[in-house]
């Protein structure tokens, strides 16, 4: 959701971006932008290189060449740390909580990512804040590994949110979840996206997506296939014979 101010701010330029993991071309000449406040969907067939191109975004991999911008900075010499300092927060694909410790401990961990000037005292109100905005707060000191699906996708966006992000990297977080829990994540990621943070999201649950997404970007085998207005990506007739298949129909009510 971009408002009027915001359409004219780019929270990440991607320009001209290439990576190799020896042979095998995972990204290849990715440029594309996101504006402040946006929600932006990626979508593209299992090995496109999706979950690469967050891992090049949050500095978890090296581009091989390319730049990528933040707010109008160049990332290319900061590591993750650094990155999510400036504002960059991302959920993995495969979700790594410490099943032991309380979703309270796994979130101060999560803010413990933020600048060393935040007292103990701040980090506790933001981790707070985060599993309030997650809605996880009866499970406050639950231990993770007792929490069910949903509310381990909970933790995980609690997780990220606890470094105060102005951009969100979402890798397929709806993955697994039943048709009765899916509106209760979209409803927290639109109440994020609204509340200003920018939303880069990997989804196979096409129609969750464009639920969501301002703009969508198909990739595969590490390219651009097709950008813009969900609908018109949806249609393009690459995008369905690379990705979606010709019997694809968005539906879901979701
Ligand atoms: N660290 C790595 N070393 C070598 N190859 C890798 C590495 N990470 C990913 N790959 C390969 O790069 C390609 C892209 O992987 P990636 O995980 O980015 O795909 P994806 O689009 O996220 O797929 P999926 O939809 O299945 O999650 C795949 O062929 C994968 O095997
Ligand atoms: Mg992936």
């Amino acid at each position: 959701m971009v408002n009027e101010t915001q359409s004219h701010v780019s929270a990440l330029t991607v320009s001209d971006l290439n990576k190799k993991f020896g042979r095998v071309i995972v990204a290849e000449g990715i440029s594309f932008d996101v504006k402040a406040g946006e929600a932006f969907g990626i979508v593209g067939p299992n090995g496109a290189g999706k979950s690469t191109l967050l891992n090049l975004i949050n500095g978890t991999e090296p581009s091989d060449s390319g730049e990528i911008l933040f707010h109008g900075e160049p990332l290319n010499s900061l590591d993750p740390a650094e990155r999510t300092h400036k504002g960059i927060a991302r959920t993995f694909q495969i979700p790594k909580p410490f099943s032991e410790m309380t979703v309270y401990e796994n979130v101060l961990v999560g803010s413990t990512f933020l600048k060393s000037h935040h007292s103990r005292h701040e980090r506790s109100e933001l981790a707070i804040d985060a599993i309030t905005r997650a809605g996880l707060t009866p499970f406050f000191n639950t231990p993770a590994g007792k929490l069910r699906l949903l509310d381990r996708k909970r933790l995980e966006l609690a997780r990220s949110l606890a470094c105060q992000p102005k951009l969100l990297l979402l890798d397929e977080i709806a993955g697994g979840l039943t048709d009765a829990e899916l509106p209760v994540l979209l409803e927290i990621i639109r109440e994020l996206n609204a509340s200003g943070v920018a939303i880069v999201w990997i989804e196979h649950i096409v129609h969750a997506l464009v639920s969501v997404v301002d703009r969508l970007m198909c990739i595969a085998g590490g390219k651009v296939i097709a950008i813009g207005d969900p609908h018109t990506v949806l249609e393009d007739p690459k995008v369905i014979e690379i990705y979606l298949g010709s019997d694809f129909q968005v539906g879901g009510a979701v």
